[in-house]
């Protein structure tokens, strides 16, 4: 059974995730709080990956119930956390509603609100890099994984005018396969999609093999940082000109060394989780706040994040 923190002295947000100490925002969350002048701590709930449901509702219900308690930014658990969950708010977000998870809990108006972000936070990410008109080169989108994170950046492909040759998705096991399938063919169905099953890294590899030059390859698996290694083998090849985009900025990191270790033979444009992270964070803490952030704002904690941690 989880410990669930203390009641919070001052205005709290929580960081509900797996090794949420190891997070670069507990060091950054001060001087932001600083740059929007919000006098706030934040506090890290961890949860092993698919947690136990009962342990996912006291969380809720104690953010619910404790005045100072101002909401949570939910990492790797918010499919299981909706599911557990979702009849504790009084209020989801069409996202939420939509995709059965929830990345976002804050309170209104005495009401207790889960919002799914990713949809907007991973296109915001996505769209910092990929050059406008990627699409029109032919080439495919593959998204490793079929969690929350996948579903996100996924509709967000598929909500574009111009879309991939082929939106190509695998996972580890059967039912969020399927679940995703179902969601995506809803969402576009004349987009060409395939969706495979993965169990082992040799099935990725094989899948990785069929894209064609100028793709884009999303590590959404979570391995490399919530459990170390990747979904490729060391043998896996890229397409040519491709962009390779793992999810996370912290970990082992192995798919993204994969990708630059093949970086000049195949041209490969490598990007890690930093600025979905920061795309991320910001938006919940808007919601959990009740702020509209400006650009200047953005800017400013983009450029004190990155000296903070050194990149
Ligand atoms: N940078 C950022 O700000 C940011 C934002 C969002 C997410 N992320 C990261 O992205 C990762 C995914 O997040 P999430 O919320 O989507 O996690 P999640 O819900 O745990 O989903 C991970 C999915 O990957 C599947 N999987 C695991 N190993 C696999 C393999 N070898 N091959 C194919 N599929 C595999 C899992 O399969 P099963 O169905 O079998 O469990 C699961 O469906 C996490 O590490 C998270 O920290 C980073």
């Amino acid at each position: 059974m989880i410990v669930l923190p203390e009641k919070a002295t001052k205005p709290t947000m929580y960081f509900i995730g797996v090794t949420t100490t190891k997070s670069s925002i507990m060091k950054l969350f001060p001087y932001w709080m600083e740059i929007l002048g919000v006098d706030a701590v934040i506090k890290g709930i961890d949860l092993p990956i698919h947690a136990d449901p009962e342990d996912y509702r006291a969380v809720v219900s104690f953010i619910k119930n404790d005045p100072l308690s101002m909401g949570a930014l939910v990492t790797t658990h918010k499919i299981d956390i909706f599911n557990a969950a979702s009849d504790l708010f009084e209020y989801l977000d069409p996202y939420a509603e939509m995709f059965g998870e929830m990345s976002s809990i804050s309170k209104k108006d005495g009401r207790l609100e889960g919002f799914a972000k990713d949809p907007i936070t991973s296109g915001l990410a996505l769209d910092s890099f990929l050059p406008a008109g990627w699409w029109d080169n032919g080439g495919d989108a593959f998204i490793l994984g079929a969690g929350g994170s996948a579903i996100s950046v996924g509709s967000y492909i598929l909500k574009q005018a111009k879309l991939p040759r082929r939106l190509v998705v695998s996972n580890r096991s059967q039912g969020r396969l399927t679940n995703i399938e179902k969601m995506f063919r809803d969402i576009r169905p004349e987009a060409n999609m395939e969706f495979y099953l993965a169990p082992e890294a040799v099935d990725n590899d094989r899948v990785l093999s069929t894209l064609h030059p100028n793709s884009l390859v999303i590590n959404a698996t979570g391995l490399g940082k919530d459990r170390p290694g990747s979904p490729l083998t060391d043998n896996c090849v890229f397409p040519f000109n491709a962009y390779v985009w793992e999810f996370n900025y912290r970990g082992d990191l192995r798919f993204m060394y994969q990708a630059l270790e093949q970086k000049n033979e195949k041209n490969l444009h490598v990007e890690d989780g930093w600025i979905y992270f920061l795309h991320g964070w910001t938006q919940v803490i808007a919601e959990v706040f009740h702020l509209n952030f400006t650009k200047d704002q953005f800017d400013a904690i983009e450029r004190k994040s990155a000296e903070v941690c050194g990149r």
